[in-house]
């Protein structure tokens, strides 16, 4: 048997519900609005998820609101525990955070740290990993500028924009270099110019490092400028991947060019198919129910 290359991400029939006891959560009222428990007896947010994600890859998830992606990258990040299946990095288990891993979350606020300024929050990684203090001083200026955040390095996080904190994320991360950057959607809060310098400094950092990127967006165009390959999820519960895309363009693309919009419009179909196994599920549900009732 061929071995696993190195940094190849495995994920075998990964599944995840967030808690065990789901009949209680069935009966309970305070499940805030959450309609996942409904029709879903087993309470599984995802269910039998394959994929492998090669060493140096740039693979983007795209799927709705709500299916599931934040839920498989804190898994891969080693943040949350699956309930079923593998998810393995080099042959061995994922089972808690590590450096190789660095993550960029959602939530620019509760990520960084709000008792740092700009450039303390950017070396802290070097910090803790022991990086003399030439070579930290050069790498979180690197970091700072690559984000454009050069002349706020003193600023604390209560005096930065959303999209300002981000930048600040998103440069800790690169300053401590890990292997695999898992980003859930980073650029999802910043306007529309800073996402695109950002966008493009990604796949020159990609193209530089030979980083695994696993990125996060329910943006289709930001799905088809970044990725080499798209996974589209289905809609949860029991969400999976539905279908993996290996996108036909080298970089940097032009979203505005024929072929690109063409492929882009294929791809809105395939999402929209996607989210339709999910209507399916539930009609054919809701059907079991009424022959039952
Ligand atoms: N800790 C938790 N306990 C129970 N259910 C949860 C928990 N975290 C997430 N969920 C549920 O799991 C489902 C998937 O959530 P997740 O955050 O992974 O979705 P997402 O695809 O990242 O959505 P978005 O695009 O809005 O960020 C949602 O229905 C959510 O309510
Ligand atoms: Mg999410």
């Amino acid at each position: 048997m061929a071995k696993d290359r190195k940094d190849k991400i495995v994920i075998r029939n990964l599944s995840k519900k967030y808690i065990s006891d789901t009949k209680s959560l069935l009966f309970s009222k305070n499940v805030d609005g959450d309609k996942i428990f409904e029709n879903n007896p087993d309470g599984y947010v995802l269910k039998d998820v394959n994929l492998t994600i090669k060493e140096g890859e740039f693979h983007v998830f795209l799927g709705a609101s709500g299916c599931g992606k934040t839920t498989l990258l804190n898994i891969l990040a080693g943040f949350l525990d699956k309930t079923e299946g593998e998810a393995l990095l080099d042959g061995k288990d994922i089972k808690k955070p590590s450096p190789e891993r660095g993550v960029v979350f959602q939530n620019a606020d509760t990520a960084i740290f709000q008792w740092l300024n700009v450039w303390k929050n950017v070396e802290y990684g070097l910090r803790v990993q022991h990086v003399n203090k030439k070579e930290r001083t050069e790498i979180v200026r690197n970091a700072i500028d690559l984000v454009g955040l050069t002349g706020h390095e003193k600023k604390y996080p209560n005096e930065l924009s959303g999209g300002m904190k981000q930048r600040v994320q998103i440069a800790r991360s690169i300053a401590s270099n890990p292997k695999i950057m898992i980003m859930d959607e980073p650029f999802g809060a910043l306007d529309a110019q800073t996402r695109k310098t950002l966008q493009d400094a990604l796949i020159r950092i990609w193209k530089e490092t030979g980083k695994t990127i696993l990125f996060v967006t329910h943006d289709l165009q930001e799905a088809v400028y970044l990725g080499e390959r798209i996974s589209i999820f289905s809609s949860a519960p029991n969400a999976g991947i539905a279908t993996t895309e290996k996108v036909p363009f080298g970089y940097p693309r032009e979203l505005d060019s024929p072929d690109v919009a063409e492929y882009t419009r294929k791809v809105h179909i395939k999402l929209d198919e996607a989210i339709n196994i999910h209507n399916k599920k539930e009609n054919e549900t809701e059907h079991a129910v009424t022959l039952s009732a």
